[in-house]
């Protein structure tokens, strides 16, 4: 499962490589080793009444992702409280991590939990609402469990495997009879990297990934390391080399992975990551970087038309044009009052480069009407298209009724 999917997948015609070279990423289960890890993320040490909320089921769209597939219905994250609250007095609110029940240690924005072991994160709130990693929302197979006790609650992930890295955070709920809203300024978010013994990486489900780069776009290349302690590296297939990551044009985040901040075309190719921790070293799912021109915003099309009034008889032309950033393409489609009696379409389509130094280009559609009738008279639509959005714009023509042959002379 390409559980970081925050990226477009293009062309799915490269899919069948898949079958080159076999795929399935491995999801390795640790030995458990139940070592309880409690984070408070507020003071909430009161023992209160185990008060188990039932967590309703999120409606979820069918996941068509390629992966780990399940039939099983997603836990859902949402607690939805009955219970009536005032609001509590402003929390500060901060992180402690506890190695046994009763022994805290504050904590910054991420902590490690060796894979096996069981994630506990407390946060105080009367009730709390929780978020996990997309992969845990997903399918936590019964891992994954939510009470909300008195004063505070209480997030358990049992079993837990590299997969499960990933941002875990807790709103406290405003609540109002049974009316509650995430209090989102007050939300506390921690990041948690399950340092797996085999798998420097979070696993995925696919060989490789397809990633659009859009000119000028930032783009994220989702290599997630399991350790915080793993050095990355980001390498090239073809030439095999390793790219330089100055910080600046490519930058990497342990918690996210390389960002390339502004595309342009020599960054597309075959790319990968490579973590190495110990005498441990290990190459990510690969990542098919393909450069798309795309434009800086939607084309912004001007209709003419040869005449506003045209005999009946006469030829009309109707031209269109855009003025864009050159080698990105423009769509023209065209809505004319022939159309209802059938009358084809005929248009000729052009791109020219447009002079004074930037690199811009004016894209024509010119529709042609030959020998207008009545029919031919109304409002002219063309709507121009590019990757960013579409416009239309309007122009009417009126048909005047050819002079008879009394009137000619
Ligand atoms: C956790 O792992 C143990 C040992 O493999 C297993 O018996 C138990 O059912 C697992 N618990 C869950 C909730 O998956």
């Amino acid at each position: 499962m390409n559980r970081q999917a925050t990226l477009i997948i293009f062309h799915l015609s490269i899919m069948p490589l898949e079958n080159l070279f076999g795929s399935k990423g491995r999801l390795v289960l640790s030995a458990l080793l139940v070592c309880a890890v409690i984070l408070e993320l507020a003071y909430c040490q009161e023992e209160a009444q185990q008060q188990k909320i039932n967590p309703g089921r999120k409606p979820k769209p069918s996941i068509t992702k390629l992966g780990r597939s399940t039939n099983k219905s997603p836990r859902a994250v949402t607690v939805k409280p009955k219970i009536k609250t005032t609001p509590a007095a402003p929390a500060q609110t901060f992180l402690t991590q506890v190695l046994n029940r009763g022994k805290f240690k504050k904590v910054v924005d991420s902590i490690s939990v060796q894979s096996g072991d069981t994630l506990e994160l407390r946060c105080r709130g009367k009730p709390v609402q929780w978020s996990v990693p997309k992969y845990l929302e997903e399918d936590d197979e019964g891992r994954l469990s939510m009470v909300q006790q008195e004063r505070y609650g209480v997030l358990t992930l049992v079993n837990t495997t590299g997969a499960d890295t990933g941002e875990f955070s807790c709103y406290p709920m405003y609540c109002e009879d049974t009316d509650c809203r995430k209090e989102y300024d007050k939300a506390v978010k921690v990041f948690v990297f399950f340092p797996d013994p085999q798998e420097l990486f979070v696993p995925s489900a696919d060989y490789y990934e397809a990633i659009q780069l859009r000119t000028n776009w930032p783009t994220l290349l989702p290599c997630q390391v399991t350790s915080p302690q793993a050095k990355v590296t980001l390498h090239r297939e073809f030439p095999p080399v390793e790219v330089a990551v100055d910080g600046t044009e490519i930058s990497f985040n342990v918690k996210r992975g390389f960002t390339i901040h502004r595309p342009r075309p020599h960054h597309a190719g075959a790319l990968f990551c490579v973590a190495s921790l110990g005498n441990l070293r290990q190459s990510s799912t690969k990542y098919m970087l393909i450069y798309v021109n795309y434009p800086m915003a939607p084309p912004a099309p001007v209709i003419q038309a040869s005449s506003s009034s045209v005999t009946a008889g006469e030829n009309l032309r109707v031209s269109c044009s855009v003025v864009g950033e050159q080698d990105v393409a423009v769509e023209f489609t065209w809505d004319y009052p022939g159309q209802q009696i059938g009358r084809p379409l005929y248009t000729q389509d052009s791109i020219s480069p447009v002079g004074g130094g930037a690199a811009r280009q004016q894209s024509q559609s010119v529709l042609l009407v030959d020998e207008v009738r009545d029919v031919d008279q109304g409002t002219y639509t063309c709507t121009a298209q590019n990757l960013q959005g579409a416009k239309s714009v309007s122009t009417t023509v009126k048909v005047v009724p050819k002079r008879n042959k009394n009137h000619k002379n």
